[in-house]
């Protein structure tokens, strides 16, 4: 098909390239230490296509903090513990707001309007807390499987500091938990949310963690089918118009892939039955997402002609 005419690695150092010509002013997520020490002229990506071939270039073998990319993680589990029952608990629509607003949390009654934003995150954060024994052992064990590697963790440091600056985080739950939707300790809820934002891993992990997504569902390296049709849908759904927080229009617009960014500058995206993909650097906008990793991306998708749109 398309695919084969595609050369990825020429593709891929191309687009790099042509993204480290372009001016990046943005600034490292400076709130916690760990995050704050980063080189912000870090640059790696990585491309797997279904079949399981890796395209990389720069930076691709540094562990990074996936920060929010690790709630589409959460939200797979979340989503085959309670099926459409998890929809009472959260929305599926686009916030417009910032990751960290409580601004509609009120109004709302207490439902976040998607699994993305911190409100959500905390939400499915609590869901998982109430439906399996160890959700955090649950957790980093689902992450190792789909990327089919054991090194991936979760980094203390990362998690203590994102404890110790909290307070929104502590605000959001706490107001969620006087509406009723939280059923757990707020403190036990915090702590789990924490420690899913502080998973590092590569660029390659992260794009072959992904494929799962791209893959309708099944492991593409084992045939494992881990979500349905269906459900994988309904996630890159919420990718699209929810992973980027008030820039998910942009991504859209730019990109035309679904996809997630955190704020440690990962970003990960998928192209539905041909590849996913992973993009690092630390330098944000002000919306929270990486710069040039955007660039990259909107490079990759112009070059190859290959979106969803
Ligand atoms: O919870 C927080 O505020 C941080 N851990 C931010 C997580 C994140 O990556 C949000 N956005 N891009």
């Amino acid at each position: 098909m398309i695919l084969k005419n595609i050369d990825f690695q020429k593709v891929i150092e191309k687009v790099s390239f042509e993204t480290l010509k372009f001016p990046d002013n943005g600034k490292v997520a400076a709130y916690i230490p760990p995050l704050a020490r980063v080189n912000p002229n870090k640059f790696g990506i990585s491309l797997v296509t279904l079949d399981g071939k890796i395209y990389s270039f720069g930076d691709y073998d540094e562990k990074f903090s996936i920060q929010s990319i690790a709630k589409v993680f959460a939200l797979a589990i979340a989503y085959n513990l309670l099926g459409k029952e998890l929809w009472k608990r959260v929305g599926v629509e686009p916030s417009g707001t910032p990751f960290n607003s409580l601004v509609q949390l009120e109004y709302d009654k207490g439902i976040p309007r998607n699994p993305f934003i911190n409100a959500g995150a905390l939400v499915i954060s609590d869901v998982l807390l109430e439906h399996l024994e160890n959700p955090k052992r649950y957790l980093i064990e689902y992450v190792r499987k789909l990327c089919d590697c054991e090194n991936i963790d979760y980094n203390p440091e990362i998690a203590e500091g994102e404890k110790a600056v909290g307070y929104r985080n502590a605000a959001i739950v706490n107001l969620m938990k006087d509406f009723g939707n939280i059923k757990n300790d707020v403190d036990e809820v915090l702590d789990f949310y924490f420690n899913l934002c502080s998973i590092e891993m590569t660029t390659v992990q992260l794009a072959k963690s992904f494929l799962l997504f791209a893959a309708g569902g099944i492991l593409p390296h084992s045939g494992e089918r881990i979500l349905t049709v269906s459900k994988t849908k309904r996630i890159n759904a919420i990718m699209q118009t929810c992973g980027f927080y008030d820039e998910a229009g942009e991504f859209a617009f730019k990109v035309g892939l679904p996809g997630k960014s955190g704020v440690g500058g990962g970003i990960a995206a998928i192209h539905p039955g041909y590849y996913s993909v992973a993009v690092w650097s630390p330098r944000l906008n002000e919306k929270g997402n990486s710069i040039s990793g955007m660039k990259a991306l909107e490079l990759l998708t112009t070059e190859t002609q290959l979106s969803i749109f």
